[in-house]
């Protein structure tokens, strides 16, 4: 008999896991597929994260519709940090005679040699590694591994649409649909059970007009999608992209904004970031000072900034709707860290305002300075 793992943290499922799953029978003619829900992944703390047990629950609903899928607790039983070398190990004791297999994405496997005791996994598995749109190519992800095993890996045929569950999460943090990527049943759940959701900021919606909320959800997921690399947390990134700009569309009169006073000498473009900061912690109780500074330093930027400070700065700047001339070379900088995305994204905002002949607000100028000289020290 043929049979496979296919792990992870599956926080939450989606469409790509079954398009995989189903790639899996396929092309390795399995007789069994055990989908197994980790319990805890090295390296992905301080995410948002959904329960064990709903982790598990969304597998089995997702993966009902396939005769050979099973959906396994044996990780989340076992508890601690969900090692494969372990999982793989019970695995050969369960299945002896039979073809054993641990699907992985060609990402993993091109980092196989960093994960924890790898030949006792490849002494008891054969890898299959599947190549997504947007990720390393299976050739190349065989060639690293190559260098260090020599194991054959079978290859999963299907090379498909990226889905991130980041971007499920951070969508379902702000109570939106997130049905095209999970399916309507995994969304249900997901809504039924407010998996996800963020009560703390639920009320900016309705302070937004709506392609200013959309915006704000953008920044919010590609806040998400960054976090890992910036060292923050995913929650305080969401809760940050959440509020940025939240007192935008609020008016001076606002009663929210009633004792808010502005600093002096504060341009119209620039002033939403300090009633922003007033509002998000007058009005949403926000008391974390880096979430506050995050927002209230997001248009203008300033020197020294911390992670999540420039983490939204640049988010801001560069979420998916943006399509200003020159983003891409923005968003390049900024995948190769957080500084030089700065540089960049600084120098290329002091240009416009100079050749639109408006006022560069002293902080502004300040950061761009910073950075300019870090880069250089560089
Ligand atoms: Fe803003
Ligand atoms: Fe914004």
């Amino acid at each position: 008999m043929n049979v496979a793992i296919f792990g992870g943290s599956f926080n939450p499922v989606h469409k790509e896991h079954i398009n995989i799953a189903v790639s899996a029978i396929n092309s390795l003619s399995l007789d069994k597929l055990i989908i197994m829900p980790s319990h805890s992944t090295p390296q992905k703390d301080g995410r948002l994260s959904a329960s064990g047990n709903d982790r598990l629950e969304m597998c089995r609903k997702a993966f009902s519709g396939i005769a050979c899928a099973e959906v396994s607790d044996y990780e989340l039983k076992r508890g601690g940090i969900s090692y494969s070398y372990l999982t793989c190990r019970e695995f050969a004791k369960k299945y002896p005679d039979d073809k054993r297999y641990f699907i992985v994405g060609a990402d993993m496997l091109a980092n196989f040699d960093k994960w924890k005791y790898p030949e006792e996994v490849l002494k008891n598995v054969n890898l299959a590694a599947c190549a997504r749109e947007n990720t390393e190519s299976f050739d190349s992800a065989r060639g690293k591994f190559n260098s260090h095993f020599s194991n054959p890996v079978a290859e999963v045929a299907y090379v498909g649409k990226k889905v991130s569950s980041t971007r499920i999460r951070a969508l379902a943090a702000l109570g939106e649909d997130v049905s095209s990527f999970t399916g309507e049943i995994i969304a249900r759940y997901i809504t039924d059970r407010g998996l996800y959701f963020m009560p703390e900021v639920a009320g900016v919606k309705k302070l937004l007009k709506p392609e200013r909320w959309a915006h704000t959800v953008r920044v919010a997921v590609t806040a998400a999608e960054h976090c890992a690399e910036a060292g923050v947390s995913e929650k305080s990134a969401i809760i940050a992209a959440a509020l940025h700009d939240c007192a935008k569309n609020l008016t001076a009169d606002n009663e929210l904004l009633k004792d808010f006073t502005p600093p002096d000498g504060v341009p119209e473009s620039v002033m939403h970031q300090y009633s922003g900061a007033y509002v998000a912690e007058k009005h949403f109780g926000v008391s974390d000072k880096d979430i506050l500074n995050a927002v209230r330093y997001h248009t203008s930027g300033r020197k020294n900034m911390f992670a999540l400070e420039k983490l939204i700065y640049l988010s801001d700047m560069l979420e998916e709707g943006r399509t200003y001339d020159g983003v891409e070379y923005l968003r390049e900088e900024f995948s190769r860290g957080l500084d030089y995305g700065m540089y960049a994204a600084l120098d290329r905002q002091v240009k416009y305002l100079e050749a639109t002949g408006r006022k560069i607000y002293p902080l502004t100028k300040e950061a761009l300075n910073y950075y300019k000289e870090y880069k250089n020290d560089k």
